[in-house]
């Protein structure tokens, strides 16, 4: 797409809600969510990560679609597009900045899970049995040692990745999210119902959504704001570029609902699976980014069927990382194509190029380099960390002050067209309580500094 092309849109409303879902619903619903919400203990988790859900994430993501639909461009023309509409700063731009390439720290460390999920279908596919729970934890830990191994499944994910959005926006990015997201949901129903005929889905529920104060330290906090950022994408320029192929009359109200309600479900439904197919083998809920690596090959190996469906599983958690990957990536060469008027292509493959040099370091984190620590983080939790419980909120803090205290509220109006109950509901929730939200669950940090 050269500079002076018109801008596409998606082909219907219906199809910027899936890719936007495709977005959302990713490694983070069905690999970080359950992971998480183990390590840090279960249920204070949950319930803090549904409130951010609710009073900041939904709030904020109609915010972004907002700013993007209303720029009618990348994150960072769309940025400066609206500051300047409303008489603001052209340093707002820098917001559009942080989120394009915050997206690409995010995706270095996303595509090595990425290429874990490729690896494990493999395994899937050629029938590698694995018998018991100590088996299940050395096929993991022998994947994260072996440095060549873990770069060639990351330069495979990584190239899928960027094959699809060197296509285009329309016949690349749509046309894959129609065909993936589907058959997604559908395998994790039947892996919630098989969980609760083999499983412990008693247990599971009682880990899940039992509220126990004593756990609410400052990590939890942090963490489960960190992810319901993450989760549904947000603080990054993906919904907001996204945002900005959506046509005018569709209703961002009612789209960001659905897509914020499937991103919720998802996660929950992935998290009732994995804990009660966990705790019916009496494995660790708490092992870490290892947690679905470990339970599921064990599950599958003791399933009729276990081959095919373990296959299936892998194959459609790689569809869900890599619509989510995509979205990774589109900002960015968004920006590189109608800034600079460089070739789609040529844009896709040069930044991926930059995204996998990173990840060859996040490979050797994990075995080679494991020794060079910050905090007692490796390179990989680092760059979680810095993104998920850093960039995205204060992005998100930012976002929510731009829409809500500095644009005019006519073109707010304008642009979200909501009766005005709703609208004022919106509104202030978005200019007091997201506001209010962030601030606070920093300061709680602050405050309770516990590892
Ligand atoms: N929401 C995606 C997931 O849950 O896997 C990850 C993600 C995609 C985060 C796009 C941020 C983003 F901009």
């Amino acid at each position: 797409m050269s500079a002076a092309a018109p801008r596409s849109t998606w082909s219907n409303r219906w199809a910027f809600i899936l890719v936007t879902i495709g977005s959302a619903v990713g490694l983070g619903n069905i690999w970080r969510f359950p992971y998480m919400t183990g390590a840090q203990g279960g249920s204070a988790f949950v319930l803090v990560y549904l409130l951010c859900v609710a009073l900041v994430g939904l709030p904020l993501l109609m915010a972004e679609i907002l700013i993007g639909r209303r720029g009618g461009g990348n994150p960072v023309s769309a940025m400066l597009k609206v500051a300047e509409e409303n008489g603001a700063s052209p340093w707002w731009g820098l917001l559009g900045w942080i989120g394009v390439l915050g997206a690409l720290l995010i995706l270095s460390f996303y595509s090595v899970v990425g290429g874990w999920v490729v690896d494990y279908m493999y395994q899937a596919g050629s029938g590698v049995a694995v018998a018991t729970p100590e088996a299940a934890k050395q096929g993991f830990d022998a994947l994260l040692a072996d440095p060549l191994r873990l770069v060639f499944w990351h330069t495979v994910f990584l190239a899928l990745t960027v094959g699809v959005v060197a296509r285009g926006v329309i016949s690349g990015i749509e046309r894959a999210s129609l065909l993936m997201m589907p058959a997604l949901f559908a395998i994790l129903l039947f892996l919630v119902l098989w969980g609760g005929m083999v499983g412990d889905l008693r247990a599971a529920w009682h880990f899940m959504f039992d509220f126990k104060p004593e756990q609410l330290t400052g990590q939890v906090v942090l963490s489960a704001m960190g992810h319901a950022f993450f989760s549904l994408s947000l603080g990054m320029g993906a919904v907001m570029a996204y945002g900005s192929y959506l046509d005018k009359q569709s209703s961002i109200a009612r789209n960001s609902f659905w897509i914020a309600l499937a991103d919720t479900l998802v996660g929950l439904l992935a998290g009732l699976a994995i804990f009660s197919l966990t705790f019916a083998h009496g494995l660790e809920a708490g092992s870490g980014p290892g947690l679905i690596f470990q339970t599921l090959p064990l599950v599958f190996t003791h399933m009729p069927g276990g081959r095919v469906v373990g296959t299936l599983f892998f194959l459609l958690v790689l569809f869900a990382a890599w619509t989510s990957a995509i979205s990774l990536v589109e900002p960015f060469v968004a920006w590189v194509t109608e800034r600079l008027g460089v070739h789609r292509a040529i844009a896709a493959w040069g930044t991926g190029f930059a995204v996998w040099l990173l990840g060859v370091a996040v490979c050797l984190s994990f075995n080679d380099w494991s020794g060079w620590k910050l905090f007692g983080l490796n390179l990989f939790d680092q760059l979680d960390y810095l993104t998920s419980r850093v960039i995205m909120p204060l992005s998100g803090l930012a976002i929510a002050l731009f829409v809500g205290w500095i644009m005019r509220q006519k073109n707010v109006r304008d642009e979200i067209s909501l009766p005005v109950a709703p609208f004022q509901l919106w509104w202030r929730v978005l200019r007091y309580l997201t506001i209010l939200a962030i601030v606070l669950v920093f300061v709680y940090r602050l405050l309770n500094p516990d590892p």
